[in-house]
């Protein structure tokens, strides 16, 4: 079920997709695309690809402050660009001013995937991904509360049910906010 903050004739030309870690940004971004027949791209990845590095080994080495000037710097660049239609972000990039102020300047729609923190946390918990912010339920738990504030300034809420597959979300999007 989607809830949006903007008036419902919109066109919406490009999306961009929030949402706490392991909400399944990535995998719903693929589905979208499919469905859609257009370009993605995926901020983490193209900052592992042009810091020749992970995220998580960034964040490790460099520090938390330093990698949210990279990823910064990484959304402008995207977001100048690429065709991609849709984006997926990582979790912490919309809870950044300047990165929430470059994705409306582009008219990007923002779409929040509202998901339990059990839902998430088990698909960290199961995950190959490296994340150093959420090493441990608690810390974890901590950056889900105080972020939902936040996410909540997206223009569309989607709410990820726990029982449907990554596919099933991306169809709801594509009805709900696409049609
Ligand atoms: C982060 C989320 C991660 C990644 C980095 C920081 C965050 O992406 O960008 O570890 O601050 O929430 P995912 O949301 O894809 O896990």
């Amino acid at each position: 079920m989607a809830n949006s903050n903007k008036n419902g004739d919109e066109r919406v030309k490009r999306i961009a997709l929030t949402g706490f870690m392991g909400v399944g940004k990535t995998s719903i971004a693929r589905h979208l695309a499919h469905l859609l027949r257009c370009e993605r791209l995926d901020l983490d990845s193209l900052i592992e690809a042009n810091e020749k590095k992970s995220v998580g080994r960034i964040i490790d080495e460099q520090g938390i402050d330093a990698y949210r000037r990279i990823e910064t710097d990484n959304l402008r660049l995207a977001l100048a660009r690429t065709n991609a239609r849709i984006i997926s972000l990582g979790g912490g990039a919309w809870t950044v001013a300047e990165n929430r102020d470059l994705i409306r300047n582009e008219g990007v729609t923002s779409i929040w995937l509202n998901a339990s923190f059990t839902h998430c946390w088990n698909n960290i918990r199961f995950s190959k991904k490296e994340r150093p912010l959420a090493r441990d339920k608690a810390s974890a738990r901590l950056l889900f509360d105080e972020r939902k504030d936040v996410y909540a300034l997206a223009d569309w809420h989607f709410v990820v049910k726990q029982d449907l597959t990554s596919f099933e979300i991306a169809r709801q999007i594509v009805d709900e906010v696409f049609c």
